[in-house]
């Protein structure tokens, strides 16, 4: 396949040397298109030794009064020609002109030409990552479909240390070569997955709800998909648009879910119950709006039907996955549901303090099955969606 490799100006640019590498002996062509400022960091020369062709280093670098038109468009087609787009390091910069669209390079030019897939691998200081502006970059593109391979913890040449790392190259060949031969070990599955959080009414304008955002569930709907599954989508009100091509049916209540669940499973082989279900709801809801008192009060809950035990015990041939939002204990916690309510596997997250779980666009999480636990480190949801299913498909095919 052919590679268009954009190398942005950080001191993780270094890395791309072995990325780039990496990608050519794996059978791919690469073609790099290097920033002014990856230039102070590595030469043009080190990556057209390596790739055997000449590296992009401007818009206007090959534009010469001779210039044919061939060059004067050559961000077209390098567009053109190459089947992925993959920014390695994607700097704080780089990600900024992406998401908005600037096109003052040959890179972030190239990038609004290109319509086929882009990964980015972004690198930075901890504090630059986590800034706010760095954030909803990140977001939109990853709403935007982009595949980014998040930057995992540890030691930074700035002397501090927390995610800002470049991920490792083989770990951004993998997310590639995914991109580039999607999977289809789902082609065979219906997979039913509830998200989000419910809502339970306490008047006819209040209600108890909680934090969930529904992006795991909505990440697991959209890699089952992408990987060949039937899915059906039962969600909790979200703010989120469903992925294309799921089977979309949306509830309000605890026991609105357990209904559209109970009615759905006929032909389904896998069951994700993701969604943070209300634990409780009110005993008994006015019919008017509940008037404003100066007083204390108290109010009757009662617990909601529990979904995921009721499914465990009327356990077909489906594997049924379960979570466990905690907020501390969360191997013991996942032990104890498992068995409980007769899962496959409990994926457990911490939420509360954590900066992932909830409302993030990462999470951190534990899968724990009758034969042990796997940890999976801090990622993206996609990619965290992406380890459930691998390791549930482990144990629908063990089953
Ligand atoms: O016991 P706990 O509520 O913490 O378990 C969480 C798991 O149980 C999640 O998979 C959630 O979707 C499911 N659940 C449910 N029905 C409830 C409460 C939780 O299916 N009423």
């Amino acid at each position: 396949m052919r590679i268009a490799l954009g190398v942005g100006g950080g001191i993780a640019a270094y890395k791309a040397a072995e990325l780039a590498r990496l990608l050519i002996q794996r059978g791919h062509q690469v073609q790099v298109i290097m920033t002014s400022g990856a230039q102070e960091f590595i030469t043009p020369l080190t990556f057209a030794t390596l790739t055997g062709r000449k590296t992009i280093t401007g818009l206007f670098s090959n534009v010469s009064p001779e210039a044919t038109l061939a060059s004067a468009v050559e961000h077209i087609a390098v567009a053109q020609e190459n089947d992925i787009l993959l920014v390695a390091p994607a700097t704080a910069n780089i990600m900024s002109h992406f998401a908005h669209g600037l096109a003052d390079d040959f890179l972030s030019t190239l990038y609004l030409a290109f319509t086929g897939p882009v990964v980015l691998a972004p690198a930075m200081n901890v504090n630059m990552w986590a800034h706010p502006a760095t954030q909803a970059n990140f977001e939109t593109l990853t709403k935007r479909g982009h595949v980014l391979v998040a930057p995992p913890e540890g030691f930074l040449a700035c002397g501090m240390t927390g995610p800002g790392r470049l991920a490792e190259p083989a770990d951004i060949a993998d997310a590639v070569e995914r991109e580039l031969n999607p999977v289809s070990d789902y082609a065979d599955e219906t997979v039913l997955i509830t998200a989000g959080p419910t809502e339970e009414p306490v008047d006819p304008v209040r209600f108890l709800s909680n934090r969930s955002s529904g992006k795991m569930g909505y990440a697991l709907a959209q890699e089952a998909l992408n990987r060949g599954a039937r899915v059906i989508l039962i969600s909790g009100p979200v703010a989120l648009t469903a992925p294309r091509g799921v089977d979309l049916i949306q509830v309000r209540t605890a026991q609105e879910m357990h209904d559209a669940v109970f009615a759905s499973l006929d032909g389904v082989t896998m069951v994700i119950k993701c969604a943070a279900v209300s634990d409780f709801q009110a005993a008994s809801v006015p019919a008017e709006k509940m008037k404003k008192t100066t007083a204390n009060f108290s109010m009757e809950l009662e617990p909601t039907v529990d979904i995921l035990a009721e499914l465990g015990r009327a356990k077909g041939d489906w594997v049924l996955v379960g979570f466990a939002a905690e907020t501390g204990n969360l191997e013991q916690e996942a032990k104890r549901k498992l068995a409980e309510k007769n899962c496959d596997m409990i994926v457990g997250n911490l939420v509360g303090t954590s900066t992932t779980g909830f409302g993030s666009d990462e999470n951190e999480v534990v899968l724990v099955t009758k034969s042990g636990t796997t940890e999976v480190p801090r990622a993206t949801k996609r990619e965290v969606a992406e380890r459930i299913l691998t390791e549930a498909l482990t144990l629908r095919h063990a089953s």
